[in-house]
């Protein structure tokens, strides 16, 4: 079974703890592939993304021992180069392992990742900017092979600053010679969090967080410990189910200036949110006010909470206009919403949503990860009960979900 049942109308209180984010932990854990030793993770999610991840780096090498919250990958040599297919049709993130592979074993082959549900999702950038450190790449019959007997540092540019496409460069340059500068570089925190591991690992990175990323190459990488920072989409769900059900919850172990765009926009809406003992705590009334949105990159409003403040949109007093600026085609939620009785209108990237009184109960099916969290806030809000089909989607992103928000007093069930 593959189903979460939602039974609407509980207004969701109390604390909930945010784990170690997804999106940290992944390239992290590529990137041990960079070390020579014994590297420590704390924070760890326990999430079926993470376990594909581990999955992948012991094909190629590493021994991987999973503890409670954490993970011991030691790197004793690399012993493959090309991660399987099932592994990378399975989770597109594995295509982080392209640039520590070819810094330190100097070829790979990965299969090159499909479309997914929410667009193309090309890995052009990514190409460039290994081809810049002297790569060379072969794109064939679905399989991308890269091989270089010694990289070297460069000047990137990046024509649209890619989260994935940083990482792979910032890995690969890493064990480069010489100084690699990528300009329009992503600034999302989670490359802060990768930029840091290296560093700890004994990297020279400067100007993570910034437009601007400097990468002096080292020779050698070794073992080190890291705790993943905090899951900020994770906490920005739990936010928006809180004002959603005009709720009073402190959402624990959270980075504030992380979740900037979030809050400016649910206070936007009506709530109010408290920095409170390490902790947001957000309390609602309903409905919430309509309000504009346009996902952008960080520090924009993230790309990955767009679906789930739809949700709460749907029920606001008035129209809010949502433009996504990411993403190509990620509005697949829209019609799911509509079967709840919300009503939304696409114009291109706009998505018009026109608050209703209630929205009902329905069978509905998540799509992908952050649809399916957005199907569940739409059932906490609706009356009568929503079934969710496609749950394994959320697994791959949410921790315990469902434990979290029973937590919270919400009449939820997963089998
Ligand atoms: C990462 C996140 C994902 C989030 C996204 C945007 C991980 C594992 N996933 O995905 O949750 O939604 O950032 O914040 O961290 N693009 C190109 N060419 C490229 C690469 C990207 O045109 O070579 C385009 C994509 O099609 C997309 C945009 O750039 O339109 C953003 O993609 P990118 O930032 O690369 O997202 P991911 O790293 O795949």
């Amino acid at each position: 079974m593959d189903t979460i049942r939602v039974r609407g109308g509980a207004r969701l209180e109390g604390r909930v703890a945010i784990s170690g984010a997804k999106n940290a932990a992944l390239p992290i854990i590529a990137a041990c592939l960079l070390a020579e030793g014994e590297c420590r993770l704390e924070e760890v999610p326990h999430l079926a993304d993470v376990d594909t991840m581990c999955g992948v780096v012991r094909e190629l090498g590493l021994r991987v021992l999973p503890g409670r919250q954490t993970l011991t990958i030691i790197n004793e040599g690399i012993t493959g180069v090309a991660p399987p297919y099932d592994f990378v049709r399975r989770m597109r993130a594995s295509f982080l392992v392209l640039g520590p592979l070819l810094a330190r074993a100097g070829k790979v082959k990965v299969a090159l990742p499909g479309g997914c549900a929410i667009g193309a999702r090309p890995i052009d950038l990514h190409l460039k900017g290994l081809a810049a450190l002297g790569a060379e790449i072969e794109v064939k019959n679905g399989w991308v092979k890269a091989r270089a007997r010694r990289l070297r540092g460069a000047s990137i540019y990046l024509d649209f600053p890619s989260v994935g496409a940083t990482e792979n460069i910032m890995m690969a340059a890493a064990l480069a010679e010489g100084t690699t500068t990528i300009e329009n570089a992503a600034g999302e925190p989670e490359i802060v969090d990768l930029a840091n591991f290296i560093n700890a690992m004994g990297g020279r990175i400067t100007g993570a967080g910034t437009r601007v990323i400097r990468v002096e190459g080292v020779k050698q990488l070794r073992g080190t410990s890291h705790a993943v920072i905090p899951d900020r989409i994770e906490a920005g769900t739990f936010m928006v189910a809180a004002a959603a059900t005009g709720g009073d919850v402190l959402v624990e172990n959270v980075i504030p200036t992380h979740l900037k765009a979030v809050m400016a926009k649910l206070r936007e809406a009506g709530a109010v949110l408290e920095e409170e003992n390490g902790g947001v705590r957000v309390r609602a009334e309903l409905p919430p006010k309509a309000v504009d949105l346009k996902t952008m990159p960080y520090p924009g409003f993230p790309t990955d909470m767009q679906a789930q403040f739809m949700a709460l949109l749907t029920v606001a007093q008035g129209s809010s206009v949502i433009t996504e600026t990411v993403f190509e085609n990620r509005f697949m939620h829209v019609n799911e919403l509509k079967r709840m009785g919300a009503q939304i209108v696409i114009e291109g990237h706009c998505a018009v949503v026109k608050g209703v009184e209630k929205l009902t109960g329905a069978c509905v099916k998540a799509t992908d990860l952050r649809a399916g969290a957005a199907l569940v806030i739409a059932g906490l809000m609706a009356e009568g009960e929503t079934e969710i089909g496609c749950v394994h989607h959320i697994r791959r992103g949410y921790e315990d979900l469902v434990g979290k928000l029973q937590g919270l007093g919400a009449d939820i069930t997963e089998n």
